[in-house]
């Protein structure tokens, strides 16, 4: 098996698209009101928005792809890009997703090894993340990789407080 790992550009921007939405209801649908998770994802994937994102000089998107399929993404962020008022010296990340066929084979430790690579290129000190307190599966796969707890905060799936924990983990 083959896999590779490409920085996105604007001209991934469907494809980009299509993998956030899928991978974000594959993750999320079955623990939230349907109707909650139709809006988010309206709201979140807008392709304008995504333009922008992938616009930000301090955002980064990868795609993964395992014998050339495309079977996930990750967005990084750091600087005035982070979603939480962090350090200068962090790394954030944002979004990290695998389609569900292409789990369980490793790339998620693909993913985690990147992610370490780059924060250390861009002599970052620390990499952090909010993960959804119910996401069991995540949770246990960033305790792996030594992420810890260090706060908490609100997040709002449509009508539905929620609970995203901040894990920290120094480099
Ligand atoms: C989280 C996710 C990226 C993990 O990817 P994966 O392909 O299952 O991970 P890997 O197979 O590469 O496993 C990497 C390591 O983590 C461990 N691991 C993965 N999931 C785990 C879990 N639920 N509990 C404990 N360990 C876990 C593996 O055992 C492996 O360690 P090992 O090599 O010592 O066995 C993937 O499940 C995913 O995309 N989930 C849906 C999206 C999501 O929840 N994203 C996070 C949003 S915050």
């Amino acid at each position: 098996m083959t896999t590779t790992i490409r920085k996105c550009t604007l001209q991934d921007l469907q494809a980009l698209k299509e993998i956030s939405i899928q991978t974000f209801d594959d993750t999320f649908r079955a623990k939230n009101k349907p109707e909650n998770i139709d809006v988010y994802l309206k709201m979140t994937f807008q392709s304008s928005l995504l333009a922008e994102e992938l616009a930000h000089p301090s955002s980064e998107f990868y795609f993964i792809y395992y014998n050339n399929q495309l079977a996930g993404y990750l967005k990084v962020n750091t600087s005035d890009a982070q979603t939480e008022k962090m350090d200068k010296n962090s790394l954030e990340i944002e979004r990290l997703y695998l389609l569900s066929s292409f789990q369980k084979k490793g790339l998620g430790d693909e993913w985690m090894k990147f992610a370490f690579k780059r924060a250390k290129e861009l002599n970052k000190h620390s990499i952090w993340l909010g993960v959804w307190e119910k996401n069991e599966n995540a949770v246990a796969f960033y305790k792996k990789y030594g992420f810890e707890k260090v706060g908490a905060h609100s997040f709002y799936m449509g009508d539905e407080e929620q609970v995203d924990w901040i894990f920290s983990v120094a480099l």
